[in-house]
């Protein structure tokens, strides 16, 4: 479906009450491929999930890197503002609650959804919610390191990072996790045995994350 900006699937869930799951994919996806994850993490949510604009060669990212690992950053906070443009716009053109919104991104979808918490909607000055209440990063980095940290008091991330990730090295994560703490928010970062790919694991782990916030 087109919408201004984003070609996306949107999806009503069954329970108004259940946080709307903004899905971001990694390099080279598209908008179908956290589908079956959504399914397993909150079948009752909603479910927004844009395809990433900026091609890299025929694959679809959220953000132009420069090499691997090494982001533009000016188009990074460019993206990172226009994806919550995009966000707030489907919250009133879908009528879900806008505050109540969950990532769960993978790879690259994973860091521009934590540079969306970092950096407190991507435009400097802008006042009124925030795009996300929570997040789920499968395999993020540090996407940027912002001038001034955000208060993400209340805001909840659940992390999952592969211990042989050649891509994110552990201490890029740990970073992350760092930071995101030093911001106020609850942060869980969760090592799993394997890389880069997300597994069976990763979804349990989101799974009862999701669960325990509920409650
Ligand atoms: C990717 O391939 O997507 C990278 O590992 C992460 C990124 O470029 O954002």
């Amino acid at each position: 479906m087109n919408n201004p900006g984003f070609e996306h699937v949107y999806r009503a869930g069954s329970n108004p009450a259940a946080p709307t799951l903004l899905l971001l994919h990694g390099t080279g996806g598209n908008e179908d491929d956290l589908l079956p994850v959504a399914d397993m993490v909150s079948p009752e949510s909603n479910i927004l999930s844009p395809r990433g604009k900026v091609l890299e060669g025929t694959m679809p990212r959220f953000f132009r890197r420069l090499a691997e690992g090494v982001f533009d950053l000016e188009d990074l906070r460019f993206r990172t503002g226009e994806l919550a443009a995009f966000v707030r716009g489907a919250a009133a053109r879908y009528a879900f609650d806008g505050a109540n919104v969950i990532a769960v991104g993978f790879s690259n979808g994973a860091n521009i959804a934590a540079s969306l918490l970092l950096l407190d909607e991507g435009g400097p000055g802008r006042a009124g919610p925030r795009t996300l209440s929570g997040a789920i990063l499968f395999r993020a980095m540090v996407p940027i390191v912002p001038e001034v940290l955000p208060d993400l008091a209340g805001t909840r991330v659940l992390m999952s990072n592969g211990r042989d990730d050649l891509l994110v090295r552990a201490a890029q994560a740990q970073q992350l996790a760092d930071m995101l703490e030093k911001c106020g928010a609850g942060v869980t970062l969760a090592w799993q045995p394997g890389g880069h790919s997300l597994t069976k694991q990763d979804v349990a782990l989101a799974r009862q994350w999701i669960v325990s916030s509920a409650k």
